[in-house]
């Protein structure tokens, strides 16, 4: 998965050679899970796995997609995307001209080859990571300059969350995609899903002998499955039943009697997550500001806890990883992303990561689970052109 490779695979597939190459990354949370949605807040990183997309601009509007992960070439034009059109992995791509054109920018068509290094269905968002990586091309093939300011950049995101709710169709709150464009290395990027204020927060657990080990479950998820959508439909109708706007605007301090209004045990407890889970991005921020990895590491525990039992989006290979991580040692451990598999992390001791890993490893050998991928990763670089 090189600048290179997508180069390369757009040279046979077309002929000629492309105008650039451009890359996004997948991203991890660190906290703040489906609080995106409900205006909150939360904490992702950019990963050094990234998907890259060679592009050539055409100007007939037709659209010429080819993927080193998927089979042949598909070919669709501007005017045939829309709500469901095209399928599959071409959504992600022809999405993002389509939503750019929407939002009122001069897009034409293009011929594009895309290789992915996010793997994919580990809920590590490989999906924003290529919507990104396509819509970094565009701005730069066609002038639109948006990848030279944040605001520019936050405007490529709600573009690609416009092709991934509507062509796309997954209703997903747009945490991946800020992440894959506003991220920067180093750092953990402070989301507010209210204003869409962004805040760098320094993100170097190398600088303090510390890791951050991914295991990727091998649980596959899917986001444009029924649970996803109905845990926001959940949140809306909370909100709805709140007369708020948001879960965002429901405070802590006395949070079990204000949700006490609320018809029935389980909008009560989806709720309760949505709230605690901001109040946890909040007490994150505090944590790193001050070095405090211990505190980081309870507040990892604790979220996953209210994901496990309130927000019920945890799956058993999710809650092993977690129990057997930080029983070798991490200082805490939670799912990350979407839920229902996919992935979590763990924050480690340098010197204990092999042992977590090993750790992980066995607990899902003596369960009979598929074996995990562990991996250690740092907070990386934004989408960005490569060549
Ligand atoms: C997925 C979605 C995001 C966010 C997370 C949960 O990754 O794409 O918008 O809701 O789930 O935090």
């Amino acid at each position: 998965m090189t600048a290179q490779r997508a180069a390369e695979l757009f040279r046979e597939t077309f002929g000629e050679e492309p105008e650039g190459v451009w890359s996004a990354p997948g991203r991890v949370n660190l906290i703040g899970e489906h609080t995106d949605y409900n205006g909150g807040l939360c904490l992702p990183i950019a990963l050094p796995h990234r998907t890259y997309a060679a592009l050539r601009r055409r100007d007939d509007g037709r659209l010429r997609m080819v993927s080193a992960q998927g089979d042949g070439l598909v070919e669709t034009s501007l005017d045939e995307v829309g709500p469901g059109a095209p399928q599959g992995w071409a959504a992600y791509v022809a999405g993002v001209p389509w939503a750019l054109a929407r939002a009122g920018h001069e897009v034409g068509g293009f011929d594009v080859a895309v290789d992915g290094g996010v793997p994919l269905g580990a809920g590590l968002s490989s999906s924003a990571a290529l919507e990104c990586a396509v819509a970094a091309a565009v701005s730069d093939t066609g002038g639109l300059g948006l990848l030279d300011s944040t605001r520019g950049r936050a405007d490529l995101a709600a573009a690609c969350v416009e092709a991934e709710n509507t062509v796309a169709q997954a209703p997903t709150g747009g945490m991946d995609q800020s992440a894959a464009l506003l991220a920067s290395a180093g750092h953990a990027l402070l989301l507010d899903c209210r204003d869409h204020s962004t805040e760098q927060v320094p993100f170097d657990l190398d600088a303090h002998g510390l890791a951050l080990l991914v295991v990727d479950t091998r649980a596959e998820h899917a986001l444009v499955d029924g649970q996803y959508a109905e845990r926001r439909d959940s949140c809306e109708r909370a909100a709805r039943e709140l007369g708020v706007s948001t879960l965002r605007e429901v405070p802590l301090e006395g949070l079990d009697e204000a949700l006490s209004s609320l018809s029935g045990d389980l909008l009560r407890r989806r709720a309760r997550h949505v709230v605690t889970e901001i109040a946890r991005v909040e007490a994150a921020r505090e944590a790193l500001r001050a070095d405090d990895f211990e505190r980081l590491g309870e507040l990892f525990l604790e979220s996953h806890a209210s994901m496990r039992d309130d927000f019920e989006i945890s799956v058993p290979e999710l809650d092993t990883a977690v129990t057997a991580a930080t029983g070798a040692g991490a200082l805490g451990a939670r799912m990350t992303g979407g839920g229902f598999g996919g992935s979590a992390i763990a924050l480690v001791r340098r010197e204990d990561a092999d042992a977590a890993r090993a750790a992980v490893e066995k607990a899902f050998a003596d369960r009979g689970f598929t074996a995990p991928e562990c991996f250690v990763v740092s907070a990386s670089d934004p989408a960005g052109r490569d060549l």
